[in-house]
């Protein structure tokens, strides 16, 4: 795995606002652009407007690069063990922006890492081709 990416997830964790879980999760994603953007949980006192770290760095990378990004790279992290596997929102999102092989790594501070292929992780989703079905 790319050290560098891991150690930005990582550091991620660092900025998240997580008042209520004491949850801290980090997440970096890479553009095919070569972008790099972190992200990180941004809990709120109505649990449900919680936002995670997965979907915050996907928001910030449209906002920040535009609407047509494609996502190369995802890696996650957490300070558990096994390291934490995306929510089914987050699934949601970053398969919107996924490239065909995009791959997503789970990581913890301890140095454990699991890697998917994000169509096993995220198989038969909902996309835009049912939209555009006549
Ligand atoms: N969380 C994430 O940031 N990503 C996930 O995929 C799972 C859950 C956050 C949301 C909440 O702040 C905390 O972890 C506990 O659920």
């Amino acid at each position: 795995m790319n050290k560098k990416l891991t150690l930005m997830a990582i550091d991620a964790m660092n900025h998240s606002y997580s008042p209520y879980s004491l949850k801290k999760v980090g997440c970096v994603i890479e553009l095919s652009s070569g972008d790099i953007v972190q992200g990180c949980n941004v809990e709120n006192s109505s649990y449900g407007a919680t936002i995670c770290a997965e979907r915050t760095a996907v928001l910030r990378a449209v906002a920040e690069f535009g609407p047509h990004i494609k996502i190369g790279r995802v890696v996650v992290a957490t300070d558990d063990s096994p390291p934490w596997s995306p929510c089914g929102l987050c699934r949601q999102v970053l398969n919107e922006f996924a490239t065909a092989d995009m791959e997503l790594s789970r990581v913890n501070p301890q140095g454990e890492e699991i890697t998917h292929k994000f169509k096993d992780l995220f198989p038969h989703g909902f996309d835009r081709s049912a939209l555009m079905s006549p």
